[in-house]
């Protein structure tokens, strides 16, 4: 009598069956995605800023966008005390609780959208904002509720940006008459993709770094770092720019 063959299912077998990964990362020895076409991102990006961030030991931390959880990880490596991470994609939070599991690290994942931060009901000590700014239809909205409900201090953040990587200083206010300011090449940007960027129709708006600048002090974080070109440190202020509070739009009874 011929014997069933049992076949056990590999970590190849299972990474590819949660697939397809962002984010590449060792778990037990298969890397999720070694094909990434920025290299062994995230890992890349974060050697080029890591020696800027804080001690987080005993810290809370809130990874928004986690992807399948590499800052989140990282974060958790380094001695915080409690981090949530969160995403809009069951996909990738599905890949997270994965990972967590195998490489046997306490992170809270959950499934949700940033507009929604505020269901979390806390703040905390570093909020992680990387990557996620040009894929929202409504970014300013974003940080302005990130301000409102979940910063407590600290803020990391990364936006995709192109343009010049310059930000001369804007003047406070600027004449009706006055020839046109906008048209400075540094002039806070975010150019608006209405089908697709880079083959992706989840990316929306394309700010300048001039932009970025902007927009983080018009919600209320202060730069306090620039550690390499996209990435920036920065402190929650207590007093946000006059008018720059988050909206909540009713919903309606007509959908
Ligand atoms: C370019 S990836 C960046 C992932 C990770 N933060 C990093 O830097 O490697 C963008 C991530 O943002 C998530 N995302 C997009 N829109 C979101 C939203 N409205 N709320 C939460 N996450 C969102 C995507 O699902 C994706 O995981």
């Amino acid at each position: 009598m011929a014997s069933a063959a049992l076949h056990t299912i590999t970590m190849r077998e299972r990474l590819d069956a949660l697939g397809p990964w962002f984010q590449n990362m060792c778990l037990d020895g298969e890397w999720t995605a070694p094909g990434h076409f920025l290299g062994d991102y995230p890992a890349v990006k974060f050697a080029g800023f890591a020696h800027a961030l804080p001690d987080v030991t005993g810290l809370s931390v809130l990874d928004i966008g986690c992807n399948a959880g590499f800052y989140s990880f990282e974060m958790k490596r380094r001695g915080a005390a409690h981090v949530v991470g969160f995403d809009s994609e069951p996909l990738y939070t599905a890949q997270a609780r994965f990972a967590a599991d195998v490489l046997g690290l306490e992170v809270d994942i959950r499934d949700m959208g940033v507009f929604d931060v505020a269901r979390l009901g806390e703040r905390f000590d570093l909020v992680i904002f990387m990557g996620v700014l040009y894929h929202l239809r409504h970014p300013l909205l974003a940080l302005d509720l990130i301000h409102e409900h979940v910063a407590k201090d600290m803020l990391l953040f990364q936006s995709l940006t192109r343009g010049v990587d310059r930000a001369d200083p804007v003047d406070p206010d600027y004449d009706f008459f006055a020839p046109s300011p906008f048209d400075r090449e540094d002039w806070p940007k975010l150019s608006f993709v209405e089908h697709r960027y880079a083959g992706d129709d989840s990316n929306w708006w394309i700010p300048n770094r001039a932009g970025v600048e902007a927009m983080l002090r018009s919600s209320g974080f202060r730069i306090a770092a620039r550690p390499e070109a996209e990435v920036y440190l920065a402190r929650r202020e207590a007093k946000r720019p006059w008018g720059a509070d988050p909206v909540y739009p009713a919903r309606g009874d007509t959908r």
